[in-house]
């Protein structure tokens, strides 16, 4: 007997998307030192704004309390303190929406919590996701082996893709507002999801972790919606929210309706939670408390105006070229279609050679993402403007 590796790991694309767009870049910068400088990055959605001053405060202080012996604090919870589930249960009555704190566990962050829910679900269940999509949901599953089904998005349904009487699904992964995309589901297109997931007996996995730049009557959460709790599990992050993309914060919610065959599911999750995660550090957790204080609020909200602004500043540039795009309004990525009818890797060669500047090829995310380019709007004010006026060079 010999071991036995996961052979599913050899059906996996060779590199995570964002690792073979940062290969390409540190060839590309060795390539060409002489134009390194001017590099603009529009591609991964990492934050540039600065954590907000709440939240440093929060962090240096209760860094000083670990350094007292008085104070000092080892393991915490697995599944997180109560003074930032409480926060967070807070943040949810605004959308009166009712949370248990048992239903809530804080996390490092949206990305691993989507991946390592799997481990309540069995191998057999067939995935749904969007096509384009955010290549953990695919992947994470094809590391496991399980069946996935694309629902297409395209420009015909706006990007908003809804079940039809005839598919089939078990696990359905909804990410709103949408990465790569940018589009937002309404309540009404929410409603039919939950329909759909309640009649087919299935589980919504419903990704959250852009739901800070949704305005207006749009939902922030798939709880807003009655039924949902009986069928969804609600990921959410500080990373864009409030600049933690480097600090890791993120929370889960598992409500106690879910239940399957008889079997509650939150149960399941604690259970796997005390045993493979020790938890986020106290620090961290303080600081993510503080993003719900007045002025953790006032300040991350500058924040996200920011990014909003800069938005604004590509699809005013996409809106004078006449190049379809979707998102920008409740989302920071910009979904656009690629100028001179290029591929997605051949505009993302274009762009970087000629006015170096990255984006994220939509074929990244998937077939129906071939012709389509995703920028994000996580950089500086001076940095986009100078992006798009090189932007426009190149497709005038
Ligand atoms: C992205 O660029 O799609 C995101 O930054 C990825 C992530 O949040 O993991």
């Amino acid at each position: 007997m010999a071991v036995k590796l996961n052979g599913n790991y050899q059906n996996l694309e060779e590199s995570y998307l964002f690792a073979e767009i940062a290969r390409r870049i540190r060839k590309w910068q060795a390539d060409h030192p002489d134009k390194a400088e001017q590099l603009i990055r529009m591609g991964i959605g990492d934050v540039t704004r600065p954590l907000p001053e709440a939240v440093v405060n929060a962090m240096v202080s209760a860094s000083q309390e670990l350094g007292r012996a008085e104070s000092f604090r080892g393991y915490g919870p697995e599944q997180g303190y109560d003074f930032l589930k409480e926060a967070i249960q807070r943040y949810y009555a605004r959308y009166a929406v009712e949370l248990d704190l048992h239903e809530i566990f804080i996390s490092d962050g949206a990305k691993s919590d989507l991946g390592n829910i799997l481990d309540l679900f069995d191998k057999d269940n067939v995935v749904m996701v969007t096509d384009p999509v955010y290549p953990v949901y695919v992947d994470t599953n094809q590391m496991d082996g399980r069946k996935i089904v694309f629902k297409t998005a395209s420009e015909e349904n706006g990007f908003l893709p809804m079940p039809a009487k005839e598919d089939h699904a078990d696990l359905i992964y909804l990410c709103s507002p949408n990465n790569p995309t940018g589009a937002v589901y309404d309540r009404e297109m929410l409603k039919q999801w939950v329909a759909f997931a309640r009649e087919n007996h299935a589980v919504i996995l419903f990704d959250a972790a852009y739901e800070c730049f949704v305005t207006g009557d749009l939902p922030h959460s798939i709880y807003e919606i009655p039924g949902a709790k009986e069928v969804a599990i609600e990921f959410c992050s500080f990373s864009k929210k409030a600049g933690f993309t480097g600090t890791r914060c993120g929370y889960t919610i598992v409500p106690k309706e879910l239940v399957i065959d008889g079997i509650p599911v939150n149960p399941m999750w604690l259970r796997r939670q005390t045993t493979k995660f020790n938890g986020v550090s106290y620090v961290t957790q303080r600081g993510a408390e503080a993003v719900f204080t007045a002025e953790g609020e006032k300040q991350i909200q500058e924040n996200i105006d920011y990014y909003r602004e800069n938005a604004a500043i590509i699809t005013d540039t996409l809106d004078e070229l006449g190049i379809y795009y979707t998102g920008g309004k409740n989302s920071p990525y910009i979904w656009l279609k690629c100028p001179g009818n290029l591929d997605s890797w051949s505009f993302f060669d274009k762009l970087l050679n000629e006015a170096c500047v990255v984006g994220t090829p939509g074929a990244g995310f998937g077939k129906a993402g071939e012709s389509f380019f995703r920028l994000t709007a996580f950089s500086t004010h001076e940095n986009t403007r100078e992006a798009m006026r090189r932007f426009k060079e190149l497709c005038k």
